[in-house]
């Protein structure tokens, strides 16, 4: 039988909670067709072994595909996925016909509509419409097809806008949302608290994990709607292509912001579901923040851009802080580890091969 590498959460980026095996956690992972969490807290047989049926839905998109790749370093032999052409996911019908008919034992939904701040503002209906339906055909969908373990992602745009720093899971719901995502927060919370609700009347073990901000392999570049950090990086490549003397980063740089490269976030799913994780709603980040000056100057630094960062202070700096509070996690058994410089620079890497295919 094939087994998924000793140190799985290597491929999702050389994360080394355990550099180091035990003996007894090597030999019980060998012993059997599934594999163990080598931290003694969590040390719990997992129940996803390497046949199980995985549906990934939304796998093209930035995160459904670090998750596909994590499985598929891991070795999970049925993987199943349907781009949004084969399955509309607003069609509650034909989502619970494709369960019906899959019945997988593992659902990770990863697929939403998603946007930069001004197409959630601006796309208020659309937001919260498109994504109660995903998120409510797929839940309710998996519960009618029998999916006993299911996994909604949600984002930490649902904690209230001026939260306590670090931001604890039990903050959610304390106090008013920032307006300008309003109806995605809205109906991220509608989606976790749908799994809740499954768990509460019919006994699943249905688990919403909420991601900070995340960079990586297919994130979007399209500077009108891009996120801060795949902004900069395109930003510095295109100043440094064109000799400029001066790069502009918009706001002050005072504000502090967290920063998970996706295939970390892809790993911290799958050990979860692995784990049998079945506790309430789980933040997922690094546990640690950098300020917007920070990062612009790493970023600089990786592309290789030499000329002067300058801020501008005319434009808006948004919250001063945003950091997630990641004990819950930790108490899981799972720790970020790609640091931001290598995440970065992985990052660049993937920018600049869809640049050569684009003009290739
Ligand atoms: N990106 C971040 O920084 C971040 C941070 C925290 C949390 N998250 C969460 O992670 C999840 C995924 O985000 P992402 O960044 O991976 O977004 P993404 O790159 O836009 O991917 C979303 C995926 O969902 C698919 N999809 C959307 N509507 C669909 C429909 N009606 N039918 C079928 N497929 C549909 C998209 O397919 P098409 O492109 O073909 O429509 C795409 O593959 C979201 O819940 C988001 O809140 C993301």
């Amino acid at each position: 039988m094939t087994h998924p590498p000793l140190a799985p959460r290597m491929a999702g980026g050389g994360r080394q909670l355990n550099s180091t095996l035990s003996l007894e956690c090597a030999l019980g992972h060998l012993a059997s067709g599934d594999w163990y969490c080598c931290d003694p807290k969590t040390l719990k047989r997992s129940d996803m072994n390497l046949n199980a049926k995985i549906f990934v839905s939304g796998h093209r998109g930035m995160v459904g595909s670090a998750i596909l790749r994590r499985l598929q370093a891991g070795a999970y032999t049925q993987v199943i996925t349907r781009s949004h052409a084969e399955l509309d996911l607003l069609d509650q019908r034909a989502v619970q016909g494709f369960l019906a008919v899959e019945k997988p034992d593992y659902v990770f939904i990863a697929a939403a509509k998603v946007g930069g701040i001004q197409a959630n503002n601006e796309f208020r209906a659309d937001f919260l419409h498109q994504n109660l339906l995903i998120e409510t055909g797929l839940i309710h969908g998996a519960h009618l097809a029998g999916v006993q373990r299911l996994m909604f992602l949600g984002s930490s745009c649902i904690y209230p806008r001026d939260c306590p720093q670090p931001i604890k899971e039990e903050y959610l719901l304390t106090g008013p949302l920032e307006p300008t995502n309003e109806p995605y927060a809205i109906a991220k919370i509608a989606g976790l608290k749908l799994a809740e609700a499954y768990n509460r009347q019919y006994g699943r073990q249905y688990i919403s994990v909420m991601p900070t901000n995340l960079y990586g392999p297919n994130d979007n570049y399209d500077l009108a709607n891009s996120h801060v950090l795949p902004a900069l990086i395109r930003k510095a490549h295109e100043a440094k292509q064109r000799g400029d003397a001066q790069c502009v980063v918009w706001g002050s740089g005072a504000p502090r912001r967290e920063f998970l490269y996706v295939d970390d976030l892809a790993d911290a799913c799958v050990h979860l579901m692995a784990q049998a994780y079945d506790g309430p709603l789980l933040n997922i980040g690094t546990g640690d923040d950098v300020t917007i000056r920070e990062l612009a100057e790493t970023v600089m630094q990786v592309v290789g851009y030499e000329g002067r960062i300058v801020y501008d202070a005319s434009k808006p700096d948004g919250t001063p802080r945003k950091l997630l509070d990641v004990s819950r996690l930790a108490a899981a058994g799972w720790r970020a580890g790609v640091t931001l410089r290598e995440g970065i620079a992985r990052a660049y890497a993937d920018f600049l091969a869809r640049q050569c295919a684009e003009t290739t």
